[in-house]
């Protein structure tokens, strides 16, 4: 059967939240793999907020996606035709699918989904990238022990989530940071969180941070960077680290929020580190091994936020930086074979 590779393209720079104008969508013949090529089908399709550095016109970690390309993201899919060796039509792999419905990949690109440990679901969600970002950050970047406070900004969101039920599992007392009322009820009663500060509706997220962790906090996981960063350093422990996961809130504003309250790092003797979960690729398997084994256990879920049709994807990149998703995003495509 002729499929047609539906694609959304980068069309235009946003300086501030990304949506429809800058994309554009179009549909032409999905193309047969060549040697060492798989076409493949897209299942989901992770959306990201550092895909806002990747196409936006200031400094990125990676090249930026050119205009005219296909949006660059990372997806599940269904091998339909295979020149390349160990992979054969029905596989599931994983790779760099873009925002595309029937791209072809370099087979050395896509990695092969061991069903044996986890759903196509369970390598969308628990499984996935945000939950690696979550377990590298927590127990090499911030050196969790049990019994520490650990206290999580974006909480609800498809890092924050992960981390905060590792945290669980190696017995800290964990606190979330997330906005709004049914995300914070979220990980109060579905989760079982110790505390969680709704800071949409806080007034001063310092002294919630002060009043639940009286005792102050052995890792902060930091997702959000800005004024929460600062609201947390003024109860760190001593020894403490900062995970410097991301700060999704200084993303695209024109002044930067100059954090104040760094004069704590010294006489704390607290570590603060950033790090990218990509360095960590020859440890995914321990990650995924670990995680499984959590999610089999029932200790362990992803909360996997799906918005449908293709199309929806630039809609979908803005909910990220004001908050409408509930949980890991992704996009869902229906699986043409
Ligand atoms: N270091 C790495 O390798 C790595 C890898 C993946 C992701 N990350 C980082 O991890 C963080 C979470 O990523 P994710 O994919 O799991 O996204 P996510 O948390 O599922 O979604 C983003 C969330 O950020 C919160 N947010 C948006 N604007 C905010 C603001 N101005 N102030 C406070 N919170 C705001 C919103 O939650 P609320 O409704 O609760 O505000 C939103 O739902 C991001 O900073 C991302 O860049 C880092």
């Amino acid at each position: 059967m002729a499929h047609t590779n539906h694609r959304i393209l980068l069309a235009d720079r946003p300086s501030g939240i990304p949506g429809p104008e800058h994309f554009q969508a179009d549909g032409e013949p999905a193309r047969a793999p060549g040697p060492g090529e798989i076409l493949v089908a897209t299942r989901y399709i992770s959306i990201d907020p550092a895909m806002r550095s990747w196409i936006g016109a200031g400094p990125s970690y990676v090249r930026q996606v050119g205009i005219g390309e296909p949006m660059r993201a990372g997806g599940i899919a269904q091998v339909l035709e295979s020149r390349a060796t160990g992979f054969a039509p029905g596989d599931w792999v994983q790779g760099r699918t873009g925002w595309q419905s029937h791209p072809t990949l370099r087979g050395d690109q896509a990695q092969k989904l061991d069903l044996s440990i986890g759903s196509v679901e369970d390598w969308a969600g628990p499984l996935g990238t945000s939950a690696l970002t979550a377990y590298f950050g927590l127990r090499d970047v911030g050196s969790l022990r049990p019994g520490d406070t650990l206290l999580i900004s974006g909480a609800a969101g498809g890092v924050g989530q992960v981390a905060a039920q590792i945290g669980q599992i190696e017995a800290c007392r964990v606190i979330g940071i997330a906005g709004g009322s049914e995300k914070c009820q979220y990980l109060r009663d579905t989760l079982r969180l110790d505390a969680v500060i709704d800071y949409k509706a806080e007034p001063d997220l310092q002294a919630a941070i002060h009043r639940t962790c009286p005792e102050g906090v052995d890792v902060y996981f930091d997702n959000v960077g800005g004024e929460t960063l600062d609201a947390a350093l003024t109860a760190l422990r001593l020894g403490a680290r900062v995970v410097s996961c991301g700060r999704i809130s200084q993303a695209g504003v024109t002044e930067p929020y100059g954090v104040r309250n760094l004069g704590t790092l010294g006489g704390k003797r607290v570590r603060m580190q950033g790090f990218l979960v990509f360095d960590y690729h020859d440890r995914y398997p321990e990650a995924r091994a670990w995680l499984a084994h959590h999610v089999r256990a029932g200790r362990l879920r992803q909360r996997l936020h799906i918005v449908e049709g293709l199309e929806n994807a630039p809609r979908a990149l803005a909910m990220l930086f004001n908050g409408g998703n509930n949980g890991k995003l992704v996009i869902g495509l229906e699986v043409q074979v």
